[in-house]
């Protein structure tokens, strides 16, 4: 253990394309950004681990070994973390401090749990040098997600969080963490993110069932004689020919996630040649599909993303993460940004009566030390 502070920088992240893949064993294409939790890990004099959130002003004690789930949700990112990495490396743990403070906005869809997760798993990692390795850490962060706060989410949120580069994409397959860095290279384009600020409190149960009923599609699948690990996996044509089997939505879904799967490949395949007009129209093609084939997006991300979709000085747009509520992701023009954001938020505020949060965000490094 350090007898000095140290502090953990822990990003958000945005996903260009490829949504409700990660669990479908498919290929996802985000990155880390600048907008980051951070943690400031600092010593305890006996076995009281105290973790403090300074922005919203609230705290929580536990004492070493008892990490029972909590009815508080972000107790809980803190608590599963705590659990996994006292089982994988025991008898290691001691009291500790640990103060936070974010820029990066909750509940928008950039994943601010993964950067909490992650970050606090790197920073006990790194507090008590435990040797635990990048996948390690991605996994400690997962399990906590799933059993103690209870969404099945995939490894993209965890992956990009840890592995983010600075101006890198990443192009992860996640049927078995292969992954390769892209250049962010889209000229005088920059991400601007539009936050409804509309969280559903239904969205992590309308997760996991989106989630079930992929699973449910791959039974079948398999069910008729073969073998397949994930629907990425399944070509279209195989699906196509068992179409009588499924009920219409489950087929519906099945197929949007195929297809979703080519179109992250494809993406990252035009991006590479700077084709950008390409990249555009498969971001405009996702979002049609989680809307009205995976049945995830909501009044609001649809009207942002349309109303983008006549403005030459925006490439593409979509809704991004886990859907109901949060961000859309649009490329624009750098010289029109201050034009598109105020347009936009008139026409948001005068449709539904909310005031919209534009974050302008640049692709930045993982989750590190400073
Ligand atoms: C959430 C989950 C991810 C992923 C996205 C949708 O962010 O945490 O694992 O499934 O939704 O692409």
């Amino acid at each position: 253990m350090s007898t000095q502070a140290i502090t953990i920088l822990s990003p958000g992240r945005i996903n260009l394309i490829g949504e409700h893949i990660d669990y479908n064993g498919g290929h996802v294409l985000p990155a880390s950004i600048d907008k980051k939790i951070k943690l400031q890990f600092e010593s305890a004099s006996d076995d009281t681990i105290t973790i403090q959130s300074l922005d919203y002003d609230t705290s929580i004690e536990i004492q070493v070994g008892y990490f029972a789930k909590s009815t508080v949700e972000w107790e809980n990112y803190v608590l599963g973390v705590l659990h996994y990495i006292d089982r994988l490396r025991p008898t290691m743990l001691t009291g500790f401090k640990c103060s936070i403070t974010s820029d990066l906005p909750a509940g928008s869809g950039l994943s601010s749990s993964a950067a909490l997760s992650c970050g606090m798993a790197t920073g006990i990692n790194e507090w008590f040098q435990l040797g635990l390795t990048d996948l390690e850490i991605m996994e400690i962060a997962r399990k906590a997600e799933h059993n103690y706060v209870g969404t099945m989410c995939g490894i993209m949120d965890q992956f990009a969080v840890v592995k983010g580069q600075q101006d890198q994409l990443i192009l992860l397959d996640c049927k078995d963490h292969s992954y390769e860095y892209i250049p962010a290279q889209w000229n005088a384009y920059k991400i601007v993110l539009l936050n409804t600020n509309i969280s559903h409190n239904l969205a992590s149960s309308a997760y996991n069932e989106r989630r079930r009923e992929c699973e449910k599609a791959l039974e079948i699948i398999n069910s008729l004689g073969h073998s397949y690990k994930f629907l990425c996996e399944v070509p279209l044509e195989v699906l196509h020919s068992f179409k009588e089997h499924f009920e219409t939505s489950t087929y519906t879904k099945a197929k949007f996630v195929i297809e979703e799967n080519q179109r992250t490949l494809l993406a990252a395949s035009v991006l590479k040649d700077g084709n950008l007009k390409t990249l555009g129209e498969l971001m405009y093609r996702s979002h049609q599909g989680l809307s009205n084939e995976y049945q995830v997006s909501c009044l609001e991300l649809d009207f942002l993303v349309n109303y983008t979709e006549d403005l030459d000085h925006v490439l593409g747009s979509r809704m991004m993460g886990g859907g109901f509520g949060g961000c859309t992701i649009n490329l624009v023009h750098e010289n029109f940004i201050d034009a598109f954001i105020e347009n936009a938020s008139t026409a948001y505020q005068s449709q539904f009566g909310i005031t919209l949060t534009p974050i302008i965000t640049v692709i930045n490094d993982g989750v590190k030390m400073i």
